[in-house]
């Protein structure tokens, strides 16, 4: 890089850090997390608030630079909007569950925060991801300040094990991977990914070794035990039924339907002919695969989701050799999944009548845009850490150089539109606080290898899983 270009580097970066400072917000003097947008020119709808899938890169860079009083504010405030009962009426708010975001009221002169678990986002929708990135910003909170002391007090510990009990509770299914609803993640608007979406599993499978070494063993034996009978099925479920290359596509492509029992090779009765087999016989490279977005019964959702794939890396829920297909697949078909602006949050777009259809004519939705396979740049750092785990560092490199400038030009928008993602997001908030850390994180990681530590599990190994354990 050239003297100019970086000082002009060096000048986007100080931008985006004082940005980030303004985007604290404080609690009775404390700072307690930081909004969504900062976009002075827009109506602030719930921007103003703080979401806890968006804080978790504000968490990490906190960690990284010391600021440990946030984060841990941050972990302590939003424990206690937690439920700790479970009442049996609807319209409240599951036991255990984390709320989505939350804001600072004032009353009288008087500060409380207000948790939203759905009832102020658009179709009130419950979110099942905020519990899960809790236990992840925790576990990183944990790491970074080496105070396994703070996850132990018996509050944290309830906490968790509440989030567990959510999660590990019988159902009716019985599939190792986590049943939800429709939008229940980052992409919270009907888009098809009801039931076992691979960004739910990636998020459940990391805050599982996460409570794992959290969790004490003495009081949680039993949830403890859960954990590690899950994990293994989860993994092995994910790596196998879940995967997509070409020779697993070919065998796909052979599958018999209606088989029954034990011996039937397709489990979740496919048929070949609900999904783009030709399209995807032409797309993916020899060497490069990725895990589907959802599988179920007669469902199998080709689509490629991001944040889902590339948490399947950092978490180690994809194998050593998956991981390095699915980073394959985004180097060898960089136009669709990177384009212009690292990166798509899923692909392909739905069109036509699929699009009515599992959208509901969702106008924010129309392909190419927003959630229907939009760019957004917070999943620059997911992509960083990817490339770091897996040591594919040119690719993190080359999405940076894409986004670098133009993400400051540009204001840093909330996402992007486009089959190329050239066009700013036609809804898209300007200042969005994730986009700016989801840059200087990436930049972080890239200089600083040593800090994907913070939030990536190496493979599973049962002796070794709890540190609170051998206390
Ligand atoms: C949008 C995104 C959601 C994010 C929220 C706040 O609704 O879809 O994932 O948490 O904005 O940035």
């Amino acid at each position: 890089m050239q003297r100019e270009e970086l000082v002009i580097v060096d000048d986007i970066e100080k931008q985006a850090w004082q940005l980030l400072e303004d985007a604290i917000i404080y609690y009775q003097g404390r700072p307690v997390g930081t909004v969504a947008a900062n976009d002075r020119s827009q109506f602030a709808l719930n921007y103003d608030h703080c979401f806890i899938r968006d804080f978790a890169a504000s968490a990490l860079l906190f960690l990284i630079k010391g600021r440990y009083d946030i984060v841990r504010n941050f972990l302590e405030e939003t424990l206690k909007l937690q439920p700790k009962k479970q009442l049996l009426d609807a319209y409240t708010p599951t036991q255990g569950l984390i709320p989505a975001s939350f804001k600072v009221v004032s009353n009288n002169g008087e500060e409380y925060l207000e948790a939203d678990f759905g009832e102020h986002a658009i179709a009130r929708v419950t979110p099942v991801d905020s519990c899960l990135w809790w236990i992840i910003i925790l576990h990183a909170y944990v790491k970074a300040t080496k105070d396994l002391k703070f996850a132990l007090q018996p509050e944290f510990q309830q906490g968790i094990a509440l989030i567990m009990e959510l999660c590990l509770a019988t159902r009716f299914d019985m599939s190792p991977t986590l049943l939800v609803p429709d939008g229940a993640c980052m992409i919270h608007r009907r888009l098809g990914i009801y039931g076992y979406p691979l960004e739910i599993q990636a998020l459940f499978y990391a805050a599982l070794r996460a409570a794992r070494q959290l969790l004490i063993c003495a009081g949680d034996e039993e949830i403890v035990i859960g954990i590690d009978k899950r994990l293994p099925l989860l993994q092995n479920h994910i790596r196998h039924h879940y995967w997509i290359d070409i020779q697993r596509l070919n065998i796909i492509y052979r599958f018999k339907g209606e088989e029954y029992g034990h011996s039937a090779t397709n489990l979740f009765n496919i048929y070949v002919d609900s999904i783009p087999y030709a399209d995807l016989a032409i797309w993916l490279p020899k060497h490069g695969g990725y895990l589907a977005g959802n599988v179920g019964p007669s469902q199998l959702d080709t689509r490629f989701f991001s944040l889902g794939n590339l948490m399947a890396i950092i978490s180690s829920l994809a194998s050593e050799q998956q991981s390095q297909a699915i980073m394959t697949l985004i180097e060898e078909q960089w136009q669709d999944l990177v384009g212009t602006m690292p990166m798509k949050i899923c692909f392909p777009a739905l069109e036509k009548e699929e699009y009515r259809i599992l959208t509901g004519y969702d106008p924010k939705n129309i392909p190419w845009s927003y959630h229907n396979a939009g760019s957004w740049p917070v999943l620059l750092w997911f992509l960083t850490a990817a490339a770091q785990k897996t040591g594919r560092i040119n690719i993190a490199k080359n999405a940076l150089e894409l986004a670098q400038y133009r993400l400051s030009e540009d204001q840093w928008p909330e996402y992007y539109d486009g089959v190329r993602g050239m066009l700013i997001g036609r809804k898209a908030r300007r200042y969005q606080t994730w986009t700016i850390t989801g840059f200087l994180l990436a930049k972080e990681l890239m200089s600083h290898p040593e800090y994907l530590e913070l939030f990536s599990f190496e493979k599973f190994d049962v002796e070794n899983a709890g540190y609170a354990c051998n206390l």
